[in-house]
């Protein structure tokens, strides 16, 4: 068991580019992507580049022992609100960095002035469902057959 008191939480860097790409692969992540397929290193250096240059404030992963093994990020959709997507290995599971994660991004959302986050999660992620609960999302619509949408407005961070 992970105590993630000595987890680091920080923003991306240069040379994190290939421990994000083996995490994004992970079977556990793609388990319940909407595009399941495995993202080609060129797809996958193209968005790090832009997240590097363009978003780097809008990403935080946590690292153990100089090991990558988890990040948040948003993706903004206009000037106040985002899209979110978190990534835990499944090594690390069920031992509370997702919702340290979770809840330092909402902490940084706000201090960002994003008024709305938005979570698209497949219906049967029910583990990830129970997390973004926690954290102050509430289901908005069911946007597929298998893709519900939870969002969450400002300043509702409930857990600290
Ligand atoms: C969904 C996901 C992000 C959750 O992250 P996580 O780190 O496993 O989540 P947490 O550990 O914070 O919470 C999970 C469970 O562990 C429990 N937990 C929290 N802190 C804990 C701790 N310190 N010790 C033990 N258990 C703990 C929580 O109570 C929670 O239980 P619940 O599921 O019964 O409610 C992660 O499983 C994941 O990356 N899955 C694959 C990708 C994915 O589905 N992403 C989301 C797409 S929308």
């Amino acid at each position: 068991m992970t105590n993630p008191d000595v987890v680091i939480f920080r923003n991306i860097e240069l040379n994190d580019e290939a421990s994000l790409l083996t995490l994004r692969n992970s079977p556990s992540n793609l388990e319940f992507f909407k595009n399941p397929r495995t993202v080609s290193s060129e797809d996958h250096a193209r968005w790090f580049v832009s997240r590097l240059t363009d978003f780097r404030a809008l990403q935080i992963v946590a690292v153990l022992s100089n090991q990558l093994i988890g990040i948040v990020f948003l993706v903004p959709l206009d000037d106040n609100s985002g899209s979110i997507s978190i990534n835990i290995d499944s090594k690390y599971q069920s031992q509370g960095i997702g919702q340290e994660l979770l809840t330092r991004m909402m902490f940084r959302a706000d201090s960002l002035r994003f008024s709305r986050i938005e979570a698209l999660i497949h219906l049967s992620n029910t583990r990830s469902i129970s997390l973004f609960e926690r954290c102050g999302f509430v289901f908005e619509e069911k946007v597929s057959g298998f893709l519900v949408r939870y969002v969450r407005f400002t300043n509702q961070n409930t857990l600290r």
